[in-house]
């Protein structure tokens, strides 16, 4: 139970391995939905295709004999989506609320955008249910561009769509929000952070007591900490004090290089230093770290001209989550012709404030009496 009159009907999905074919999963993944029994009942968006049968079952019980009259439909993405057709077959006299494009999509997914039986709702709107009220916020590109939230104004309820969202299901012992909510958000949005801080000002307007997110817990106390971190993170500021120093070796030797920087950089006070093997540590962590902390160090081979096919990835998930506001060191490493320093200062060229270190490092193979004085003299500088 969320308030007296709003039910969570979600469930927990335990054997996904990849959240959208790409995200690792340990701990599941909770698909959130919500019932707000008034005069009128309103369910709010369904569930993955997977939980069909465990969803209409949990809203079944939760309206207790009475039949659902709205469907609002906050986002179109199918882990929302899915059962969007079952509801409107099990139900046939609800109407479904939406925005205009996500109705579109809806023809696009199901080959029915249900013109004879619904709502078209637009930035202010509101739905009345009775003493509920659900008011509607336009959220484009937060993570779709058919997204809206709403407000309830009788129990001061946020209804965020992905927002606030992490992995993880609701029944995992995970119990620090930010670790995997931070994953969640630069892997899902990180690209979108103008267009978040843009939804986080409109709803600043309501007295948000209660967010009611599309995945995750229900949020209910300490709100503050939850909207600094999401205006922390959609305005790239810098989070924790620290230097990522993420490599990428084919032998050990760079390796062996990172680990002697990171040692040095601990050595000369660094409060936090998170080491990264890029071939082996999941991704959308290291990205997370990369947003998280405010400098870096990329230490990369150089391969077949370019540099090592796991940093080349990397910088790109950087560079397309519109990375910016860091100080950046690079580390390269080349036993004949080294120019990964170049090539990955060249991909980094377009994102805005990025400071440069005055000390990067070479190294011809292994460390060496002059490599390891570079590696000193940028530990130095950066801690
Ligand atoms: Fe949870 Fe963008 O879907």
């Amino acid at each position: 139970m969320v308030t007296n009159d709003i039910r969570y009907i979600g469930v927990n999905d335990r054997k996904i391995d990849l959240f959208e074919g790409q995200y690792a999963v340990p701990e599941g993944m909770s698909y959130n939905s919500y019932v707000i029994l008034d005069e009128k009942i309103a369910v709010l968006d369904t569930v993955d295709g997977d939980f069909k049968e465990e969803w209409l079952a949990n809203l079944e019980k939760a309206v207790d004999g009475r039949k659902p009259d709205y469907l609002v439909v906050h986002h179109m993405e199918p882990d929302h989506s899915a059962n969007i057709v079952s509801f409107a077959e099990k139900y046939p006299e609800a109407v479904i609320v939406s925005s205009a494009k996500a109705f579109n999509m809806m023809k696009n997914f199901f080959g029915t955008d249900f013109s004879d039986r619904r709502i078209v709702v637009k930035e202010g709107d509101v739905l009345e249910l009775g003493e509920h009220k659900l008011e509607f916020t336009e959220a484009p590109m937060v993570h779709w561009p058919e997204v809206i939230v709403s407000y309830d104004s009788k129990d001061k309820v946020l209804f965020s769509a992905d927002a606030f969202g992490k992995f993880g299901a609701l029944d995992s012992d995970e119990d620090d929000w930010a670790c995997e909510a931070r994953r969640y958000y630069f892997g899902i949005v990180g690209k979108y952070g103008v267009q978040v801080k843009k939804l986080l000002e409109k709803v600043s307007k309501f007295d948000v007591q209660t967010i009611c997110p599309l995945h995750g817990p229900v949020l209910k106390e300490n709100l503050g900490y939850y909207f600094g971190l999401y205006i922390t993170w959609s305005s790239y500021d810098v989070e924790s004090e620290g230097v990522v120093v993420a490599y990428a070796s084919a032998h050990g030797h760079t390796k062996k290089a990172a680990e002697l920087l990171a040692e040095k950089l601990t050595e000369n006070g660094c409060p936090k230093v998170s080491l990264i093997d890029l071939a082996r540590d999941d991704m959308a962590e290291c990205v997370e770290d990369a947003f998280r902390y405010g400098k870096i160090v990329l230490c990369s081979i150089t391969y077949n001209g370019d540099i090592f096919p796991f940093m080349k990835d990397f910088i790109n998930h950087l560079t397309e989550r519109s990375f910016q506001n860091r100080t950046v060191a690079f580390m390269e490493n080349g036993s004949w012709a080294p120019q990964a320093a170049k090539i990955m200062a060249k991909m980094l060229e377009n994102c805005k404030n990025i400071t440069y270190a005055q000390n990067n490092v070479k190294i011809t193979s292994a460390l060496s009496e002059s490599s390891i004085a570079q590696i000193e003299a940028l530990a130095k500088e950066l801690a």
